[in-house]
């Protein structure tokens, strides 16, 4: 038996890393009184985050994950437990599985940070990330190199299918906004001989990409650069922003910010190339992106936008021709604009 290569389809491996959060979000939901709330009844995310006193943003997430589990449904924005749910998820149901389930919430750390995530509206202090280091612009090397070892694994899929993307053939300069491992740039490389990309990131993770463009052998084409993308201005003269997985990490002030900061160092004609896990436009899964932006909500500041919500904060910054297509790489999409 020998090893296999990467392909661009890892699909199995998020179902079964995201699936942590199946039985968290149905204990909590249990213990919030969600299913007896959306019987007999429909609600807007507003009215029963105010019915179950939690955090609203908070609460649409959670949602999101019970509909990709089949326990709640919406319709015309509002929601309500399904028959499956009020066969045995109620208290009230001859069926129902409540001490099965609440012996599962006991025994499981994610329930109670999914708890105060949703009573507080915070990412849990108990949750480690690294959020308030990207905000700051700064981290410890020990930290961003744990960091970029993980974001490096789940990207791998994902970057072979995005290098295969046809619109990169005309692209010839690429900055990879928080590019991390630099593992995308390094795959747009080895696919397109004539391509040059920077990977901008913050010092200690630019220090980490280097590692990996010196082992990928593509040094001279893939660089990195120290920037705060927040705080100073970007480089100017890239064909096209690339920025995976950026744009789920932040809130919408900040999404937009991001958007108006590329604008402006893109030359007119230029691309913004956002490379992000789709929400379905009712906010209803698919349940592994659902799962995901469960785990945006638990360690970072943002969530799983949909192309909806995406193309707001690209023509609020003055981009046009937002489109988007599937990668073909797990669950991703590429949501591409122009700069006129
Ligand atoms: C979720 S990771 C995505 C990494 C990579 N693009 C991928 O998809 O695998 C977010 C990246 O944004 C970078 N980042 C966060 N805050 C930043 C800042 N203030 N300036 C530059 N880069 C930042 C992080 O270091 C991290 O590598």
């Amino acid at each position: 038996m020998s090893v296999l290569p990467p392909t661009r389809d890892d699909r199995v491996i998020w179902d079964l890393w995201t699936s942590v959060y199946h039985m968290p979000a149905v204990t909590v939901a249990d213990e919030l009184g969600t299913v007896a709330a959306l019987s007999g009844q429909v609600m807007d995310t507003a009215s029963l985050a105010a019915a179950l006193r939690v955090d609203a943003r908070a609460l649409h997430i959670h949602l999101g994950v019970l509909a990709g589990l089949g326990m709640v449904e919406r319709r015309e924005g509002l929601w309500q437990a399904t028959a499956v749910a009020r066969t045995w998820l109620h208290p009230q149901a001859q069926g129902y599985y409540g001490p099965l389930i609440q012996r599962h919430g006991q025994r499981n750390a994610l329930h109670e940070q999914l708890l105060e995530t949703l009573r507080t509206g915070q990412k849990p202090d108990s949750h480690q990330s690294a959020v308030d280091e990207w905000e700051r612009g700064e981290m410890p090397s020990g930290l961003a190199a744990t960091i970029t070892a993980y974001m490096n694994a789940h990207s791998r899929a994902a970057a072979l299918a995005v290098a295969d993307q046809p619109l990169f053939a005309s692209v010839g300069s690429v900055l990879d906004v928080g590019g991390g491992s630099a593992i995308f740039s390094i795959e747009l490389a080895r696919a397109h001989a004539g391509l040059a990309a920077t990977v901008m990131e913050i010092p200690a993770i630019c220090a980490e990409a280097d590692t990996y463009i010196a082992a990928a052998g593509v040094a001279a084409q893939v660089r990195t650069q120290a920037v705060n993308m927040f705080t100073e201005a970007w480089p100017t003269g890239y064909d096209a922003h690339f920025l995976s997985n950026i744009f789920h990490d932040w809130s919408d002030a900040t999404c937009l910010l991001l958007a108006r900061k590329s604008f402006e160092a893109l030359p007119a004609g230029g691309h913004i190339l956002l490379h992000e896990m789709l929400m379905d436009e009712d906010g209803c899964g698919p349940l592994t992106t659902a799962c995901f932006s469960m785990l945006m909500l638990q360690g970072t500041r943002g969530r799983q936008y949909t192309l909806t919500e995406l193309r707001g904060f690209l023509e609020a910054a003055g981009f046009v021709d937002v489109s988007s297509q599937t990668t073909g790489g797990g669950y991703y999409s590429l949501v591409s604009a122009r700069k006129p």
